[in-house]
């Protein structure tokens, strides 16, 4: 059976910013920024964003299109059965972020529907409590689940590039018409100053804790560490720039993500609610009810939330793939009965997370963070120990000449220097979650000796068998 491809590499470009938009952008990200002292938190965001994440991702797609294969065939195919582990690390990172995101997604659906019959608009408090966990919880995360089924059954290029081409220009145009309809609201300046003006003294107060924060969501928002980005890069049929698609898929994320936070706080502010209210329900307290007072406010809601169930949908198809790839690639399960197979899976342990806030925190707060790093300080550390020279070569294959100049520097970072900062912040989470603090040199420190341990073993390693 000949394998799947994308139809155009506009397909696959869309497929990928569909991957990256998602919940990230429009719920987490806000979330995080109002909890992070706004400007500040985005500031470091960019950073990472440009110096980690868009290396990060061309160093996850690299693995996928070398091998035209699902993560755990990728590692095996290029470095050897027991790499198939790397592989395993991928699927478990998938399951964390697709078991919370479609509980998400649930309550999204709902508040679509709801928006239609303004639902919750006289007590938002009230209605969010009612329907964040539970049985309608699980019946509704179902439902976002079986729309996530629907498009990756029908394949690669007749589900997943279709639905997506016509979904990431939908969402960039109904967050654009928001956003200028946002602006024309009283009170809503004070969004954009909160949003756009540093505050210096805070990030200089906080700088490793938000530092820390920053880089947990830019992996999450470029969707890197869990293999969706190496399974789509898996169907690439023709050569070309991956520095490129993955700048293009970073900025188009990174501005629709902007723009999303152009709508969202402004609104906010002109409603006289404060950002920080509400942590993961920010979005669904705060901004939610103050929709209730707006006018149109039925339209408002239906549109707003519409889009965010667009996004939310396209960034789970590209989870969900990973493991749909995983089974007809390695184990010659049909696409149908792959399908079939992984959403019954998730109907199992998404329900758990809608019967279980505190399940649900785990996996969306710290789990989530921690398995993407650890994914993707694996994949570049394989980049750059195990495939070596034939990482810089397929980086340099159908780039153009700007690309092939930055060839070197993106090895060096991959190989080395992403790899201590990805360590750095893991073992900073880890600490946090397991309750030990740790300061930021002795991260630095355990970072170094890790990954310099790691590096040592692994060219000794590949050095033996060459
Ligand atoms: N990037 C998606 C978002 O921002 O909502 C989330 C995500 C998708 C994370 C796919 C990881 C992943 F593999």
């Amino acid at each position: 059976m000949t394998r799947a491809t994308w139809r155009t590499r506009l397909g696959f470009v869309l497929a990928a910013v569909g991957s990256a938009v998602g919940l990230g952008n429009i719920w987490r990200f806000p979330w995080l920024t109002a909890t992070n002292g706004g400007a500040a938190f985005l500031l470091l965001y960019l950073l990472v964003i440009v110096l980690v994440g868009v290396p990060g991702l061309v160093g996850e797609m690299v693995i996928g299109r070398r091998s035209r294969r699902n993560p755990v065939g990728a590692f095996a195919e290029l470095g050897g059965p027991r790499w198939r582990v790397l592989g395993g690390v991928a699927l478990v990172a998938s399951v964390v972020v697709l078991s919370f995101y479609s509980v998400v997604g649930g309550w999204i659906l709902r508040y679509t529907l709801a928006s239609a019959t303004g639902a919750y608009f006289a007590a938002p408090e009230q209605y969010f409590a009612a329907i964040d966990y539970g049985v309608g919880a699980a019946g509704f995360h179902a439902l976002f689940l079986l729309a996530t089924v629907a498009v990756v059954y029908a394949g690669v290029d007749r589900g997943i590039e279709l639905a997506t081409t016509v979904m990431v220009p939908g969402i960039v145009l109904l967050f654009g018409g928001l956003a200028v309809w946002v602006a024309t609201l009283p009170g809503s300046g004070g969004g954009y100053e909160f949003f756009l003006s540093l505050d210096v003294a805070y990030l200089r107060d906080n700088f490793f804790s938000v530092l820390v924060a920053a880089a947990g969501q830019a992996l999450f928002t470029l969707s890197v560490g869990a293999g969706a980005m190496l399974t789509y890069a898996s169907y690439l049929g023709e050569d070309r720039s991956l520095a490129a698609d993955g700048t293009i898929i970073a900025a188009l994320n990174t501005g629709i993500g902007v723009l999303a936070g152009l709508v969202i706080f402004p609104l906010l502010f002109s409603l006289g609610v404060s950002p920080g209210e509400g942590g993961p329900g920010a979005l669904f307290v705060g901004l939610a009810g103050a929709f209730g007072t707006l006018p149109y406010s039925r339209v408002v809601g239906v549109v707003f939330f519409g889009v965010v169930l667009l996004a939310a949908l396209s960034s789970a198809i590209s989870i969900m793939e990973v493991l749909v790839a995983y089974l007809v690639d390695e184990h010659a399960l049909s696409r149908p009965r792959a399908t079939a197979g992984v959403g019954g899976l998730f109907l199992v342990t998404g329900t758990a997370a809608a019967l279980s806030p505190s399940l649900f925190g785990l996996l969306a707060d710290t789990l989530a963070n921690l398995v993407l790093t650890a994914g993707l300080l694996g994949f570049l550390l394989f980049d750059g120990w195990v495939l070596r020279r034939a990482a810089l070569d397929e980086y340099e294959t159908g780039a153009g000449r700007l690309a092939r100049l930055t060839g070197r520097p993106w090895y060096y970072a991959v190989a080395v220097v992403i790899p201590l900062f990805l360590a750095f912040t893991f073992l900073t989470g880890l600490g946090a979650v397991a309750g030990v603090p740790v300061s930021a040199p002795a991260a630095l420190a355990l970072a170094v000796v890790g990954v310099g341990g790691a590096i040592v073993l692994l060219r000794s390693d590949t050095d033996s068998t060459a």
